[in-house]
């Protein structure tokens, strides 16, 4: 049923219940628990770019930090558990957008007892700001930001929450998708350019070409798309990317939940299971709208799940899906050029269980040169972790799989189970070093590694770089491709962080030698590098503060020195938010960060409905934050 308990539920507690059975698979379990232990106890932890794997025991930070000057240009902040951002001494912060806000004077302002209008739901910033990249056009700043799924208590006040309409339905469509906003500072900070022939709005209904391995096939044609090239709307927007050539890759994740059946007797086709489309909605949309009623339109939901391209320098462009890149619940893509110049795009499918993807292109990019093909023809990989620290990406190819290119493209997951790849405690983003050859994942925690089978196929238990069962806290993987490519087939690996609570905890679940009473957090998720080598890390955990929480208050962005493995607090988000989404101004002296599903009336003040935000974060000194 549609209650407002399925409305508050996040999208992980979703997936629980959704949860597909595990593929049964000849993959034998990827590594012995035991061993993985060992592994783990051995030196899985190390600090220092491109250093060799340290021998003895969990490695202290504290030499290596003595031999560093600090890199950290604030006073780490405690933990919070009220309801509003705190940012160090010396650096201030205010709210550069929120949801409803108009983005076209012929938007109406939202009200605080109807929330957004349907006729202006297309016309103003989004609900649940997400990934984000900034751009400069023809010197002009553009921020591209995700806006990933809805509040319904707070986006339809006038219903207590229920979707009642088809007007509901669409004006909850509209607020997702991303915007592409002009921003400027003025004296009272930044603020986005209304009314800016740049600003635009991508919603679950915009016009978008298919392209690549799976476009046409007949498990993308419907009835509205016979030649199944064409699909409208992206849809759970998460994470983001940027391209080489200066454009934004929005990424779609939990599209599963936006699809169900009005005909209970409905069989679900193959392929439904593993990616956990069920029969019911969560937004109850396939009763307004028959395009997402899978019993009327039973190819619709093939057509998500992927990444997509948007030029955010011209309004008028098409944005592209790229089948390529493989259908899961693409969390970020982080795209990097290896050294022959291969577009490399690495790829974290945001699931218990499932797996770390890198796709790298066929043709070259060459700065001004075409670039049309580039995401559409090369090769998809996915990650298989040795306990030796060593990792391969293993390629899928029709051989490898027993699948055609646009089997592989559509169905990627059951590829990556059939050539044994490891099973992640749910990957989040992933940054690139921009200053070493090097590149992280968030694997955000996996309550059931240990507990329940995996939804990549292989056994229960921890593996080398999810070396804990019920892992609550999480931990952030780092690979260093061999010869310094990040084209190349292999790896060396170690854990930059374990997430944990060495309050409450001894040993593995206290964490990581890194991580202190000073800086305890959970949940690893978003990640950005600054252009100083510095990785942003972004929490979406939990935030009650008790438990085996206790202490690490309201989620949270800390900075982690990659050199030293120094991690320490920097910003803290309202009570029940996530902090995700960071990018900069072009000059470098303001960060941005969106604060999502605020529960609590931010950043307005009592009595105002909860709003997401993006903030702007300056130093009081106009100096450089990045
Ligand atoms: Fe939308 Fe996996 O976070
Ligand atoms: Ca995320
Ligand atoms: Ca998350």
């Amino acid at each position: 049923m549609h209650s407002n308990d399925t409305y508050d539920l996040s999208w992980d507690e979703w997936d629980e219940l959704q949860r597909p059975a595990a593929e049964t698979t000849d993959f034998d379990g990827v590594v012995d628990a035991a061993l993985s232990r060992r592994g783990f106890l051995t030196g899985v932890v190390a600090y220092g770019s491109g250093a060799a794997v340290m021998g003895a025991g969990l490695l202290s930070g504290t030499s290596a930090q003595a031999q560093t000057a600090s890199r950290f240009a604030f006073t780490p902040i405690a933990a919070q558990t009220d309801f509003t951002v705190h940012v160090p001494d010396g650096y201030s912060w205010h709210a550069l957008a929120k949801w409803g806000e108009p983005l076209f004077s012929d938007a109406e302002e939202l009200s605080q007892e109807t929330g957004v209008s349907v006729a202006s739901s297309d016309r103003v910033f989004g609900e649940n700001t997400d990934g984000m990249e900034a751009f400069v056009v023809d010197g002009r700043q553009v921020i591209a930001v995700n806006h990933e799924y809805v509040n319904t208590k707070a986006n339809l006040p006038h219903t207590g929450g229920e979707v009642q309409s088809a007007d509901d339905v669409l004006t909850l469509q509209n607020m997702q998708g991303v915007t592409v906003m002009e921003i400027a500072e003025g004296a009272e900070g930044w603020a986005i350019v209304k009314d800016s022939d740049l600003n635009r709005r991508i919603t679950q209904n915009t016009p978008m070409t298919i392209a690549g391995p799976a476009a046409g096939h007949p498990l993308l044609q419907t009835a509205a798309d016979p030649e199944g090239t064409t699909v409208l709307g992206t849809m759970n927007n998460c994470g983001a990317g940027k391209t080489p050539w200066g454009t934004y890759l929005t990424c779609e994740e939990n599209f599963n939940g936006y699809f169900g059946s009005t005909d209970p007797e409905f069989t679900a086709p193959d392929g439904y299971a593993r990616y956990g489309i069920g029969m019911e909605g969560r937004y109850a949309y396939e009763k307004f709208d028959a395009r997402f009623d899978t019993s009327k339109n039973p190819n619709e939901p093939h057509r998500f799940g992927y990444i997509v391209e948007i030029d955010p320098t011209d309004p008028s462009s098409t944005p592209i899906k790229h089948t390529a890149l493989g259908r899961f619940k693409h969390e970020n893509a982080a795209a990097v050029v290896a050294p022959d110049g291969r577009v490399v795009v690495y790829m974290g499918d945001d699931e218990r269980g499932e797996f770390l993807y890198k796709f790298v292109s066929s043709g070259v990019y060459t700065p001004g040169g075409p670039t049309s093909a580039l995401l559409d023809e090369g090769q998809l990989y996915v990650a298989k972790f040795n306990t030796d620290l060593t990792g391969e990406w293993v390629a899928l190819t029709p051989e490898a799989t027993g699948m055609d290119a646009a089997e592989i493209a559509i169905f990627t997951r059951q590829a990556a189970s059939k050539v044994g790849a490891t099973t992640m405690d749910r990957p989040e983003w992933v940054a690139v070093n921009p200053v070493a050859v090097e590149a992280y994942c968030a694997l955000t925690n996996n309550k059931n590694r240990g507990v329940k089978p995996n939804a990549g196929g292989d056994d229960t238990a921890a593996n080398g770089p999810n070396p804990r069962d019920e892992n609550n806290y999480g931990q952030i993987v780092r690979w260093y491709p061999s010869n310094d490519d990040h084209a190349a087939d292999t790896f060396a690996w170690d854990l930059y962080v374990m997430a944990g609570n060495p309050t409450v905890h001894e040993g593995a679940y206290g964490g990581s030698d890194n991580v202190n009473e000073g800086n305890l957090f959970n949940s690893p998720d978003g990640m950005q590098f600054d252009s100083t080598g510095m990785l942003w890390i972004q929490t979406d955990g939990d935030d009650d503060n008790e438990g085996d929480f206790a202490g690490m208050g309201n989620n949270q962005m800390l900075a982690g020195d990659p050199a030293t493995g120094q991690i320490e607090r920097f910003l803290t988000g309202p009570n029940g938010s996530e902090v995700t989404g960071l990018t900069w101004s072009a000059d470098k002296r303001t960060m941005f960060v969106g604060i999502q599903h605020p529960t609590a009336p931010f950043p307005d003040g009592e009595g105002m409905l909860p709003r997401s935000a993006i903030i702007a974060v300056k130093r009081d000194d106009n100096e450089r934050v990045g």
